[in-house]
């Protein structure tokens, strides 16, 4: 059976994946948190890797990495194959990285972004259907 959404963060996410876990379990949505769980001092490549290979394996289809900033947990998770980690920063971006982009990791900021509208991203990040049709073509294009 599939993984169900893979969640980490670094020190600077923690806060914000906490609160998000809430959101989640209060909408009955399945995850599995990878980590970390205080808010020592860790590095985000090592967050983002666990997510990341199991997402482009295929193990998961969905990630939330969370970091101060989103930026270096995105950064990270683009580098494995079949990841594509986006960083919206309102709703109308966290629906058209799943429409256009058929973004497979969400990277949020724990120090940046309000935690209400953090909360309304990973909403849409997780209800949006990707469109399919020349976007298809195009998120090939990024893996060949
Ligand atoms: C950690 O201090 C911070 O650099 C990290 O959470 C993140 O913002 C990196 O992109």
């Amino acid at each position: 059976m599939a993984r169900p959404l893979l969640i980490a963060a670094d020190h600077g996410g923690f806060e914000l994946k906490e609160r998000l876990k809430k959101y989640l379990d209060a909408r009955n949505v399945r995850y599995e948190d990878l980590g970390t769980h205080s808010e020592d001092s860790v590095d985000y490549p090592d967050l983002a890797r666990a997510v990341a290979e199991a997402v482009g394996r295929g193990e998961s289809e969905r990630g939330l990495l969370v970091c101060g900033t989103g930026q270096g947990m995105a950064m990270t998770a683009n580098r494995y194959r079949g990841v594509r980690a986006a960083t919206p920063f309102d709703e109308a971006t966290a629906r058209l990285v799943r429409e256009h982009n058929d973004a497979n990791i969400l990277a949020l900021g724990g120090r940046v972004l309000d935690p209400a509208l953090a909360e309304r991203i990973l909403g849409l990040f997780l209800e949006t259907p990707f469109s399919g049709g020349r976007h298809e073509r195009r998120i090939h294009k990024i893996d060949s």
